[in-house]
């Protein structure tokens, strides 16, 4: 754990740097960062999938700040989004405790599990935001963040902060992605996963500009390309530029494959990512 995120105590309590002062609401988040901190604070910071999980809250509440703010909107409902942002994942640590792993697949659907501990019977929310109002808005943020395709029928103003927080969420999961060992992510080497090659179908959605569907992905090269096309699922305009800025959609694009296939569809998606 950073310094930024507090520091633990010789007598196991936790404590948090003063929080600084920006332009956000100073004392809630401050009181956020806190009993986050505190949250996690049961959990092992020295296993690399909960300090993963730590940094990975912190950025996508900061990302989903700031596509809130590049839409217009007002310093309570940028409040709001940076609040969800933060309680996205909760349910990672929980699930990593009990699981050793946060592939759902082999677990649990860690959105599920997240909503249940902090709209369930324990009310971990009460610890976040005394405001009822928003609880609705932010269970169905939370429960849809790692759908494919959010429900139809939901209001124009829920949908909104689902989009801003599934953004964030895929900006950051670029970062993870090029950041992480080949190792923990795809459970292989890098050699293999240099050697692997792309397969025919998932070159098809790519071309459509699409997110690539679970079904088709059967190699490593398959799992790099559908972590690359989240960018066509990205809603708002300032989602794709921070895609961009960040770098690491470029690093991805540059893994050295030694496929000449693989090699090839990584110039074309290239050239369609920056014809945008
Ligand atoms: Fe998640």
């Amino acid at each position: 754990m950073t310094k930024s995120e507090g520091t633990r105590q010789g007598d196991g309590s936790f404590v948090l740097p003063a929080c600084r002062r920006d332009k956000r609401t100073v004392p809630l988040s401050c009181h956020v960062k806190q009993n986050f901190a505190a949250y996690v604070s049961d959990y092992d910071a020295d296993d690399p999938k909960i300090a993963l999980k730590i940094k990975h809250t912190y950025r996508v509440a900061d990302l989903s700040d700031e596509i809130a703010r590049s839409i217009g909107l007002g310093e309570e409902d940028v409040y709001l989004a940076w609040l969800i942002g933060m309680l996205h994942d909760i349910g990672r640590f929980e699930q990593v405790k009990r699981y050793g792993t946060y592939i759902d697949s082999e677990s649990v659907d860690h959105a599920q599990l997240g909503a249940d501990i902090l709209f369930g019977e324990g009310r971990l929310i009460e610890k976040f935001t005394d405001d009822r109002k928003t609880d609705s808005l932010i269970e169905t943020a939370i429960r849809q963040h790692n759908r494919f395709m959010l429900t139809e029928g939901l209001d124009d103003r829920t949908r909104m902060f689902c989009d801003i927080l599934r953004d964030a969420d895929k900006i950051d999961i670029l970062r993870v992605n090029y950041e992480t060992p080949m190792e923990e992510i795809y459970n292989t080497s890098r050699e293999e996963f240099l050697a692997s090659a792309v397969s025919s179908e998932v070159m098809e959605q790519v071309r459509q500009h699409i997110t690539v569907t679970r079904d088709v992905i059967k190699t490593y090269a398959d799992h790099l390309i559908g972590h690359i096309a989240l960018v066509f699922g990205l809603v708002y305009p300032r989602s794709r530029e921070l895609a961009k800025e960040q770098g690491y959609l470029d690093k991805l694009l540059s893994h050295p494959m030694k496929d000449p296939g693989a090699r090839e569809a990584l110039e074309e998606i290239r050239g369609i990512i920056g014809a945008g």
